[in-house]
């Protein structure tokens, strides 16, 4: 099979390196791939985003697959473009890809399923979104752009004054574009997180093991929101009975509510969750693998995920179960200096062929480039550091290991990566809120 990965990150150099041990791969190729992604595939000099330039190069190489990383390709319509040139693709049509193109389009969808996610209100105006806003609160509250923003758009308000200046936002100073040309005013939800990426076929629906990521760029979860910083694989308290309650109650019903709309949801479902004291609710939807989860459950994955993919993509998921290895997965991600604001780019990494000699270790490029001979960083996630390991400690220590291996100027990683599944496996802290049926 010739595959296609489109993206240039971790996320597409985790999936790049699980299609290289698929016997079914003959020749992978990644659009544009990085430093990590050149082991193993063609990295191609075509842009994630550039989608003529992605059609033309598919159809030219006979691509039999396609699997694409980033949202913006798949909001765009990738998909849509690829099928009507009958190019197999994995990944939702636009349609589809509405559920992260829109908080909107979420929110109605979740709500003709009957899926529990916070109570909101909807506003495109400023005077809407202001006449919304009590100085009495509840506060915090959240404001969300509609669109995709870069991840920006979304603001937790801690008071009266921090909300009025986040409809500011979108609506004067216009910090989102179009994204913000509609706006949610959201209830604040407190809970431990978890990301389920679940495999669609358009009908069917395949779990993968449950994780966790980081998106502060600080320890303590301090500092501002980064593309994330860490992540873990599985979740300790959140175990098959939580799986099976989030495929029934939100995974299920969201996919049959888009087919009542003769919308298939084909891809990666991604179902940002929240355990609250009254139950587990939707934070958000995306429509794709996670970034940096994916660098922690496909270290885990004993199944081919080619296979999964290519059965995702023609509507063969039926009865098909993800097979997984006992092992917990840490993975700590290495940043550029000055990140998550700006970063660092061409700065020398040093160490990456030790940390990746380490037994059940994968160091997955994320921004990283080849200049004369020498891999350096390219972007603000420089690296994802994963580990498997027997137990949550010990996956740990080994992934910071690695990451001890490797150095180069600036680099920033947060010590805490995975500091609570350790807790929590050992029994030491409860993730979940009592009575939480995990
Ligand atoms: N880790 C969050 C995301 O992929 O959007």
């Amino acid at each position: 099979m010739r595959v296609l990965v489109v993206g240039g990150g971790g996320r597409e150099h985790a999936l790049v390196h699980s299609f290289a041990q698929s016997t079914l791969a003959d020749r992978i190729f990644c659009a544009p791939g990085n430093a990590g992604t050149a082991a193993l595939a063609d990295n191609i000099g075509v842009d994630a985003d550039d989608l003529p330039a992605l059609l033309d190069f598919a159809s030219r190489e006979q691509v039999d697959l396609t699997v694409v990383g980033p949202e913006a390709p798949l909001v765009a319509g990738i998909c849509d473009l690829f099928e009507e040139h009958g190019l197999a693709i994995f990944g939702p049509n636009r349609e589809a890809a509405r559920l992260e193109g829109s908080k909107v389009f979420a929110k109605e969808v979740m709500r003709a399923g009957g899926v529990t996610t916070g109570a909101y209100s909807r506003h495109e105006t400023l005077d809407s979104a202001l006449a919304a806003l009590s100085p009495n609160g509840p506060y915090p509250l959240v404001v969300k752009a509609d669109g995709l923003a870069a991840g920006k758009g979304v603001i937790i308000c801690n008071d009266v004054d921090e909300a009025r200046a986040a409809v500011a936002s979108c609506f004067v100073t216009r910090d989102f574009g179009a994204a913000g040309d509609v706006v949610i005013i959201e209830e604040f939800l407190a809970g431990s997180e978890v990301s389920l990426l679940v495999l669609c076929d358009g009908r069917n629906a395949v779990p993968l093991a449950p994780a966790q990521d980081y998106k502060r760029i600080f320890a303590g979860d301090q500092g501002p929101n980064t593309g994330g910083m860490g992540s873990y694989c599985p979740v300790p308290g959140f175990e098959q009975k939580a799986i099976d309650a989030a495929m029934e109650h939100v995974a299920e019903p969201v996919i049959a509510a888009l087919r009542k709309r003769d919308i298939p949801f084909r891809g990666v479902l991604y179902a940002g969750l929240i355990a609250t004291d009254a139950g587990v609710k939707v934070l958000e939807f995306n429509c794709r693998f996670g970034d940096p989860e994916t660098q922690a459950v496909l270290p885990r994955l004993d199944s081919d995920l080619l296979e999964l993919c290519a059965a995702g993509a023609s509507g063969e998921l039926a009865g098909v179960k993800a097979a997984w290895k006992p092992q917990d997965c840490v993975t700590v991600v290495m940043a550029s200096a000055g990140y998550p604001a700006s970063s660092h780019k061409g700065d020398v990494i040093s160490g990456l062929a030790a940390a990746g000699a380490m037994d059940d270790v994968t160091v997955y490029h994320a921004g990283t480039a080849l200049q004369h001979g020498d891999v350096v960083t390219a972007g603000g996630r420089v690296l994802a550091v994963s580990a498997l390991g027997e137990g949550f400690a010990v996956a740990r220590e080994r992934a910071y290991q690695a990451v001890r291996e490797i150095s180069f100027d600036g680099a920033q990683v947060r010590p805490d990566i995975a500091a609570r599944a350790v807790k929590a496996a050992a029994g030491e802290l409860d993730l979940f809120p009592a009575g939480f049926a995990g």
